[in-house]
């Protein structure tokens, strides 16, 4: 496995771990864009990460932030901070990890599907999706280039089980959120109450181009259902997308609109492509191996 020389994915913020993964003292070893790295426990809240070399000693020490239930680091240079996540700071809602999941793909193909509402009434089928209501409403997708973001908002979509609070049916909003090429998260308003949004984030650990590691961190409004029970919720649904995503062709992301014709639902994966391509990223894309 060959480090990237891709300097639009060395340069982000990329998640390595739950703090829970090792204990005080402890450590472990994990891989990042082909790149092994060591994380270190050195406290309750205090972690180190150090890149390994070729003979498995360590090497450099990397930059690290541990926050929305993760740890992060970066093999480059960030030109921008980690995204600002309110939600998780307020003191109403449950915040929780929901485990690691390795998915053969590239991390493109997991931020895709993530932003995909059209696979719900047959992926997730009577949870998500209902199978009499497959429609995806026209909804409307942003490049907020302050923050330089890719949003899809005003989304809707029936759901007969939209969360482990639903007591029934509703029609679900949503708004999609691509806070960088690995990492993505989603508001949807919780049962019954179109005032408050549940936010799921989803974070993708890139080991190389098609091999990858997700973590679902969440700050819902739920304060009832069962932890457990909430964590089962998101890992189900996970891992129906993942048997979808391990089948897809190429793994890697085409940016180029004539190998994967999109439709009118296709707005916010457009979008994300698109960017994708303005960035210049080689990694965990196909073009390069159609060249
Ligand atoms: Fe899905």
């Amino acid at each position: 496995m060959a480090v990237t020389t891709d300097r639009a994915a060395l340069n982000e913020w990329i998640a390595c771990g739950w703090p829970e993964k090792v204990v005080p003292g402890g450590k472990y070893r994990t891989v990042l864009l082909g790149q092994e790295i060591e994380v270190r426990r050195t406290g309750v809240s205090s972690f180190e990460v150090f890149e390994c070399d070729g003979h498995g000693e360590l090497s450099r020490s990397l930059p690290v932030q541990a926050k929305y239930c993760c740890i992060f680091t970066t093999l480059g240079e960030p030109i921008r901070p980690l995204p600002k996540i309110p939600e998780f700071d307020e003191a109403d809602r449950r915040i929780t990890g929901c485990g690691s999941v390795g998915v053969h793909t590239s991390p493109f193909r997991i931020i895709e599907n993530f932003l995909d509402m059209a696979h719900f009434s047959f992926v997730h089928t009577d949870i998500l999706g209902a199978p009499e209501r497959t429609e995806v409403l026209a909804y409307k997708t942003e490049h907020r280039k302050d923050v330089d973001e890719i949003w899809a908002i005003d989304c809707q979509f029936y759901q007969p089980a939209a969360s482990k609070a639903s007591k029934g049916g509703q029609m679900t909003h949503y708004a999609y959120r691509v806070m960088s090429p690995f990492s993505v998260m989603l508001y949807k308003n919780v049962f019954d109450d179109p005032t408050r949004n549940d936010a799921i984030c989803l974070f993708v650990q890139p080991i190389d181009e098609t091999e990858c590691l997700a973590y679902m961190p969440l700050a819902i409004v739920d304060r009832e259902s069962a932890l457990t029970s909430i964590i089962d919720f998101q890992q189900t649904i996970f891992a129906q997308d993942r048997v979808i995503l391990e089948n897809q062709r190429p793994a890697l992301l085409p940016l180029d609109p004539t190998i994967e014709l999109p439709t009118r639902a296709d707005a916010s994966s457009i979008a994300f492509r698109r960017w994708l391509k303005a960035k210049n990223f080689q990694f965990g894309v196909y073009e390069k191996k159609a060249a």
